[in-house]
């Protein structure tokens, strides 16, 4: 994907087959996911009043799906700032580099699952929301 000079948020929604027994959601590259995925991590056991995120990154495309309950992702890519609450696995969040991300209001039993396109980084992560503003054009 091409990097543009402000980052982008969007939601992807996934193909879902439903039947007596319960619902598969389908997330299968280059159908339905725009890069390659090189990693996945998932947040879980989280508090309620826990906050992840807080950085943005400059390189990284990342997904976050909502696999179990729900939380609040607000994204910052120096021009708008959006609230997304996902409460579903067949919805995707798509974040590409740029966007200053904070993660809030998990539900019980919440669990966040992240596709990302390249390995861990620290050199990747802009963890300095004034850096972050100053680096963005
Ligand atoms: P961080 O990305 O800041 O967490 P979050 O965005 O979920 O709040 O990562 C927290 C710590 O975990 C940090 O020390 C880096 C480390 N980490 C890894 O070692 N590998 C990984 O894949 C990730 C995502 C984080």
């Amino acid at each position: 994907m091409q990097k543009s000079s402000y980052g982008h948020v969007s939601l992807l929604e996934a193909p879902c087959l439903i039947d007596s027994r319960g619902t598969l959601t389908i997330y299968e590259g280059p159908y339905d996911l725009p890069f390659q995925v090189k990693r996945i991590y998932i947040l879980h056991s989280l508090p309620h009043n826990s906050v992840r995120g807080g950085h943005a990154h400059r390189n990284l495309f990342q997904i976050l799906i909502a696999a179990s309950g729900s939380f609040t992702v607000t994204t910052d890519n120096g021009l708008e700032r959006s609230s997304w609450t996902l409460a579903s696995p067949k919805h995707g969040l798509l974040i590409t580099p740029g966007v200053w991300r904070e993660i809030r209001d998990f539900s019980p039993n919440s669990s966040c699952v992240v596709l990302a396109s390249e390995l861990y980084d620290e050199s990747d992560y802009i963890r300095d929301y004034s850096q972050f503003r100053s680096s963005v054009s």
